[in-house]
């Protein structure tokens, strides 16, 4: 692929990674991206490396724009290897006359690299610096998702490099947002926030009231993957205040694993009294949804109802994954419920419900358990906390 020009003199030169299918437990089936640009200006500037395994692809790119002995900055925006991987060699290549970094960045550069003779250059929140023609000016994003974070942000341009933040893992040979189908687009970026940024929720609501309040217009955002928002950079926006102030859909969540199909035949009850009550559901066996796509449904829904047998006295190994996944990433504002089967001692209501309470889950019925199979008044009982949780969504609506 060769270089796609983002605005004049700016050009992605970044590398699509259509391969990668896992990162940290999260599955990306679509691939990724990680983008960087080049901005050809009175001072030649780099904005973001590539994952070490794509350098080649990205060097190719850059050199059919401009010898990358020319370019005199690198700005690193986030440190994490998928970003920064190439970067020690990019430097030792381009000799560049700063490696531009917030300080946290700096700090993150030395303990990944141990380079403390790079030429770098550490930038604050508001600070500008001049490339000739254009003003770069950075905003630090702590936390969003690194501690090093931050945005570029090119003033004449008014395009926004932001870093992971409004991205997507979707490797595609489209490079812009109006390029691409809709439906698969909305799909990615909630599933990059919900398993990357929902713990973060209060970091985002802080920065985009921060931006508002700078009143930075903004025509266009250039995430670090996925595609480049030019046509609808609202879109992202829009659905990251609705996000990070964790409002649902007010639909629930039924995510359950089952050992002989009793558990599923309580999900399916449960999910009969929410079908009474006019409530939207979705049923998630764990054993045929990953977690991160999981993840990606709780974001939006405002009830989860979670359902394990007892095995061991403890819980099916998938929800016990899925638990200790899901509590990292620390959703709020739900209703849960939970529910089992069991053959002897019967934890797995118990454990469910601790995990609950501790991820501070609205809990609006105890739950219940059923030994072995349900029988015909135990579905009836399901049924009926089906119908309790979709009265409490509509009363919270
Ligand atoms: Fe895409 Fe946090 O790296």
């Amino acid at each position: 692929m060769k270089p796609v020009t983002v605005k004049d003199n700016i050009y992605w030169v970044g590398a699509v990674d259509w391969d990668v299918r896992d990162f940290h437990g999260y599955s990306t089936n679509r691939g990724t991206t990680y983008n960087a640009f080049l901005i050809i200006d009175e001072k030649v500037t780099l904005v973001d490396t590539v994952k070490r395994s794509l350098k080649d692809d990205f060097l190719s790119r850059i050199k059919e724009i401009i010898d990358p002995e020319k370019i005199d900055y690198i700005v690193v925006n986030h440190v994490e290897m998928d970003h920064s991987g190439s970067l020690a060699e990019m430097v030792e290549l381009i000799k560049p006359e700063k490696v531009i970094c917030s300080k946290m960045g700096h700090r993150a550069l030395l303990q990944h690299f141990h380079h403390d003779d790079w030429p770098y250059l550490v930038v604050k929140s508001g600070e500008e610096i001049s490339l000739g023609q254009r003003t770069l000016s950075f905003l630090e994003t702590r936390m969003l998702h690194w501690p090093d974070s931050m945005f570029t942000y090119v003033k004449e341009d008014r395009l926004l490099f932001s870093s992971d933040a409004f991205g997507q893992h979707l490797a595609t040979s489209e490079r812009f947002d109006d390029q691409v189908d809709q439906a698969i687009l909305l799909e990615e970026l909630t599933k990059y926030y919900a398993n990357i940024l929902t713990l973060y929720s209060p970091n985002v609501k802080k920065l985009l009231a921060q931006v508002e309040e700078m009143g930075l217009p903004i025509d266009m955002i250039a995430p670090d993957h996925g595609v480049i928002w030019r046509t609808n950079p609202a879109m992202a926006i829009t659905a990251y205040g609705k996000w990070c102030n964790n409002r649902g859909d007010g639909n629930a969540l039924i995510i359950y694993d089952t050992m002989w199909h009793s558990t599923e035949t309580m999900a399916k009850a449960i999910a009969t009294g929410l079908q009474d009550e006019g409530i939207s559901y979705k049923l998630l066996n764990l054993r045929y949804n990953h977690r991160s796509d999981v993840m990606r449904e709780v974001l939006n829904a405002s009830a989860l109802i979670l359902g394990s047998p007892t095995l061991n006295n403890g819980l099916l190994p998938r929800m016990a994954g899925f638990l200790m996944y899901m509590r990292g990433l620390r959703p709020t504002n739900k209703i849960g419920a939970a529910f089992g089967s069991y053959g002897w001692s019967g934890e797995s209501v118990k454990l469910l419900n601790e995990a609950m309470t501790e991820m501070k889950l609205d809990i609006i019925d105890e739950g219940f358990r059923v030994k072995y199979v349900p029988e015909a008044k135990d579905l009836s009982r399901c049924v009926d906390l089906g119908k309790k949780i979709g009265q409490a969504l509509k009363e919270k609506k």
